[in-house]
C-alpha cells in the first residue's frame, strides 16, 4: 500500500462505541487530530476528558444525525475551524422488522440518521475537504449488498451510501478528494443492543422474524472485533487511490464472491438458511 503519512484534521461519527471507538482511536494513535462525535453532549464532555488524560489528541461534540440544524452548526463549526481532512462516515443503527409492519416514521428516521444526515454533512464540509484535498470514507455494510430479510429500511440505507459513494467518487476524483465505501460484515459491538424493533405483534411474521433475530444477533455477537475494521479504515485513508469499496470482517470477500457468482434461487436459498426465514 502506498503510505503518505502527515498530520490531519479527521473527524468519526458515532465515536463513542464499537466501529467508530476503534476507528477514531487507532487515528488519534497515528497522530491525526481527531474530532469524534457522541450524540450526548455530557457525554462527548466526559469522553473528551478521559481522551485528555490518556494523552490522545481526541475530542468529542455532540452530534444528533436526525436534527440537521445540529448537523448544519457542526458542519459550520468545523469549517470556521479551518476544514477537514477526512471524513468518516459511520454512526448510524439497525431497524429490524416486516416491511408490512414497519410505519413511516420509523423509516424516515432510519434514512434520517443513516443517509439524510450525513449527505448534508458531506455537503457543508465539501468546500474544506476539496480546498485540504481530503477525503471521506463511509461506512456501509455487506447488507447494502445482499439486502437482509426483516432487515429492509437498514439494507436499503447501506445500498444508498454505496451508491452515493460510487456516485461521489466520479464527480471529486478531479477536484482531488478520494472517496471510499468500508463495507464491513458481522462485528461484535454495541449495534446490537441499539437495534430498533419495529411493528406490531403480528402472527403472520411472528414467529420467522424472532427466529431471524436471533440468528442476526448470534451472528453477530460472534463476530469479528472493531479493531479490524479501524485497521482498514487507517490503510484506506492513506491511499493516494482507494477502492471504491471495501469489504471487511472473516467471509467478506467470500460473500461478495458468492452473492456475484451465484444464481438468485440459489443465493436466495443460502440467506434464507442462514437467517431462518
Ligand atoms: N456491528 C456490525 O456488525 C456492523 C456491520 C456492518 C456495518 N455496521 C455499521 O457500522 C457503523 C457503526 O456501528 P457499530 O457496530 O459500531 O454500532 P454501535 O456500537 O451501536 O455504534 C453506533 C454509533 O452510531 C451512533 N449513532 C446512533 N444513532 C445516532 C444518531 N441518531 N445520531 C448520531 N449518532 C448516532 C452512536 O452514537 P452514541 O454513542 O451517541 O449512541 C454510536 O456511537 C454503523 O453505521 C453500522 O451500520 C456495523
Amino acid at each position: 500500500m502506498d503510505e503518505t503519512r502527515r498530520a490531519r484534521r479527521s473527524v468519526v461519527t458515532g465515536a463513542g462505541s464499537g466501529l467508530g471507538r476503534a476507528i477514531a482511536e487507532r487515528l488519534a494513535g497515528a497522530d491525526d487530530q481527531v474530532i469524534g462525535t457522541v450524540r450526548s453532549p455530557e457525554r462527548a464532555a466526559a469522553l473528551s476528558e478521559k481522551a485528555r488524560e490518556a494523552g490522545l489528541r481526541l475530542r468529542f461534540v455532540p452530534l444528533e444525525l436526525g436534527a440537521l440544524e445540529q448537523v448544519r452548526a457542526t458542519a459550520r463549526a468545523l469549517e470556521a475551524e479551518g476544514g477537514v481532512d477526512l471524513l468518516v462516515h459511520n454512526a448510524g443503527f439497525g431497524l429490524f422488522g416486516a416491511i408490512e409492519q414497519t410505519d413511516d416514521g420509523s423509516v424516515a428516521h432510519q434514512f434520517a440518521v443513516n443517509l439524510f444526515g450525513p449527505l448534508e454533512l458531506t455537503r457543508l464540509l465539501l468546500p474544506g475537504l476539496r480546498a485540504r484535498r481530503g477525503r471521506v470514507i463511509w461506512i456501509g455494510s455487506l447488507a447494502g449488498r445482499l439486502s437482509l430479510p426483516f432487515q429492509a429500511h437498514y439494507s436499503a440505507t447501506k445500498a444508498a451510501i454505496a451508491s452515493v459513494s460510487d456516485a461521489m467518487r466520479l464527480e471529486l476524483a478531479p477536484l482531488g478528494v478520494a472517496v471510499t465505501c468500508v463495507e464491513p460484515g458481522d462485528f461484535s459491538t454495541g449495534f446490537t443492543d441499539a437495534r430498533q424493533r419495529a411493528g406490531a405483534d403480528d402472527p403472520l411474521y411472528r414467529e420467522r422474524i424472532e427466529r431471524c433475530l436471533q440468528a442476526v444477533e448470534q451472528q453477530e455477537r460472534d463476530g469479528a472485533q472493531p479493531a479490524l475494521v479501524a485497521r482498514a479504515v487507517e490503510k484506506l485513508s492513506r491511499l493516494k487511490s482507494p477502492p471504491a469499496r471495501y469489504p471487511v470482517g472473516r467471509w467478506a470477500n467470500t460473500l461478495c464472491l458468492l452473492h456475484r457468482l451465484l444464481p438468485d434461487a440459489v443465493r436466495e436459498s443460502v440467506v434464507r438458511r442462514l437467517y431462518r426465514v
